[in-house]
């Protein structure tokens, strides 16, 4: 029998985390390995976490993938995002604080993870997906990509196909009245790289999730002269500091005057949408592709990876993320072990029942911690069934609600807490500083503070 042949559609994170899923496999000694193509948009691996200061296309005329900026740091806890099979002790060999900057720590030490000898072997970078088909007779899919690299297309097939495109890279654009006559910027929170360009500047974000919350902490920091946050649902409700507010939805623009809904006006120099991301998945055909907005149980993944029309084709990381990281990885070893027969997969109709009470639970959700613990229930659920190592994920919702308690104490402070580890039981240390006072946040920067234990600061106002 011809050995089974899977594509993996992106090396990010969840990418990555299918790659080290079999790559474990292999060094338990597992036999009869399938064949792995993973197709790589970018020239790197990492996903999201490739900082690029492009915006717009890529060298290649692609969409630019990354909506990462400078200056961010991590907006949850690190000791939620740990590795149970590599820990931030492992990588960094000492105690570091909670919230690190991400493109250069976070992503050092995603990174860190990887044994490049051994996976970039199956990686094809500059090789985006261009279609996927399916063949009812022979079962298998046809992959089709661009190679930039020959400058010429490939097509190839697959028994599986494995979608890690992410989420979180094509923007929601909506349209207010007037905004084309608006005098200064306009951007999507995906094209924000620097928040240094707004010194000064009276700042217009619409929405009011964790874009908005973080890119109006960013300019506040960076010397912006007011951010004023736009909501459509509900404000985001932390005590903001002087030059920050939030009123209600935008109606429409007079030159560089916005009015919003409750009838009051201001100046602005620049807008910037942080109204989220589509699910966009411009390679797939109707009946293979995921329809969904961003949530935390998506319709038709059962256990949130297969696809109910066609359980050979499986997302993942395709969730609103709490969890992110050990998530991935829970999916990804799942994933590997119907791949590789270790779990069967039940019939149709069994699949839609247990989707079904996961969709009642998710519906019934009223608050952020009982989606934090759905979260981690639907976490559980996968690693009971696979080797992936312990790493008390109930303990970790504990910490992410701890850590939203922290953030409406003090939105300008919350990174100066520390948690203790659930994988190794090492408590993070502190930074020597006020978060907003510390403005470099490269690698050597930050791994040379004198990082302390126990100790607290002064509130901002
Ligand atoms: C601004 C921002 C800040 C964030 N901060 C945090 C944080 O602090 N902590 C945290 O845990 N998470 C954070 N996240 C969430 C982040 O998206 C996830 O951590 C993670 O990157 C998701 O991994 P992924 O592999 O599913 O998707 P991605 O990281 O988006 O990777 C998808 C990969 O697929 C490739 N790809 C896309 N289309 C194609 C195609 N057609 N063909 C081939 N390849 C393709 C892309 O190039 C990319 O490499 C943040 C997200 C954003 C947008
Ligand atoms: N430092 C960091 O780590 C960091 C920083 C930024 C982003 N991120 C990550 O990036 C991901 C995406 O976050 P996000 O905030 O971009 O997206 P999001 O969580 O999906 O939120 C989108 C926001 O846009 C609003 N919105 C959508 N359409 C709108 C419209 N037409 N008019 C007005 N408002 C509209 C939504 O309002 P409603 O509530 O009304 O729907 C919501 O508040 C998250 O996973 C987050 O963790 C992380």
């Amino acid at each position: 029998m011809s050995k089974q042949k899977i594509a993996i559609l992106g090396a990010g994170p969840s990418g990555l985390a299918q790659l080290r899923a079999f790559e474990a496999a292999r060094r338990a000694g597992v036999q009869d390995l399938p064949e792995i193509v993973c197709y790589e948009k970018q020239s790197d691996i990492g996903g999201m976490w490739n900082y690029t200061w492009r915006t717009g296309l890529d060298k290649n005329g692609e969409p630019v993938h990354g909506s990462m900026y400078r200056y961010l740091w991590s907006n949850g806890p690190k000791e939620c995002l740990e590795f149970a099979d590599y820990s931030f002790d492992e990588h960094f060999g000492r105690a570091i604080p909670s919230y690190p900057p991400l493109c250069a720590l976070l992503k050092d030490y995603i990174m860190g993870r990887i044994d490049k000898q051994a996976i970039f072997k199956y990686i094809r970078f500059e090789c985006p997906v261009r279609w996927v088909t399916y063949d009812e007779g022979t079962e298998k899919f046809t992959v089709t990509v661009m190679n930039h690299k020959t400058g010429e297309q490939e097509t190839n097939e697959f028994d599986h196909v494995v979608v890690a495109t992410g989420h979180f890279s094509t923007p929601n654009m909506p349209y207010f009245e007037g905004v084309e006559q608006f005098p200064g910027r306009v951007l999507h929170a995906h094209d924000f790289r620097d928040a240094l360009e707004f010194k000064d500047q009276n700042v217009l974000l619409i929405g009011a999730s964790y874009s908005a919350e973080d890119i109006g902490s960013q300019c506040h920091k960076y010397g912006a002269k007011s951010v004023t946050i736009s909501y459509r649902s509900n404000p985001i409700g932390f005590d903001w500091p002087e030059g920050m507010a939030e009123r209600p939805l935008l109606a429409h623009f007079e030159g560089n005057i916005g009015y919003f809904t409750d009838g009051s006006s201001k100046q602005f120099d620049a807008i910037i949408m942080c109204t989220g991301y589509l699910f966009h998945f411009p390679f797939l055909p109707d009946e293979l592709r995921l329809q969904t907005n961003n949530c935390l149980y998506p319709d038709n993944l059962y256990k949130g990876v297969f696809f109910q029309n066609n359980p050979k084709l499986i997302y993942l990381g395709m969730q609103d993320q709490y969890f992110t990281f050990n998530m991935f990885d829970a999916q990804a070893w799942y994933a590997r072990d119907v791949m590789l027969g270790k779990i069967a997969l039940p019939g149709v109709f069994e699949r839609r029942q247990d989707m079904q009470q996961w969709l009642s639970r998710h519906e019934a959700l009223a608050s952020c911690n009982a989606s934090i613990d759905f979260q981690a229930s639907y976490i559980r659920d996968l690693n009971d069934a696979t080797d992936y190592p312990e790493f008390a994920v109930e303990k970790q919702a504990d910490l992410l609600k701890e850590w939203l308690l922290h953030k409406q104490e003090n939105i300008m402070g919350f990174r100066e807490n520390a948690y203790r580890s659930t994988v190794t039981g090492t408590m993070a240390s502190k930074l020597p500083a006020r978060w907003l006072d510390i403005k470099d946040d490269s690698l050597e920067s930050f791994m040379s503070l004198d990082f302390v234990e126990n100790k607290t600061f002064d509130k901002v106002d």
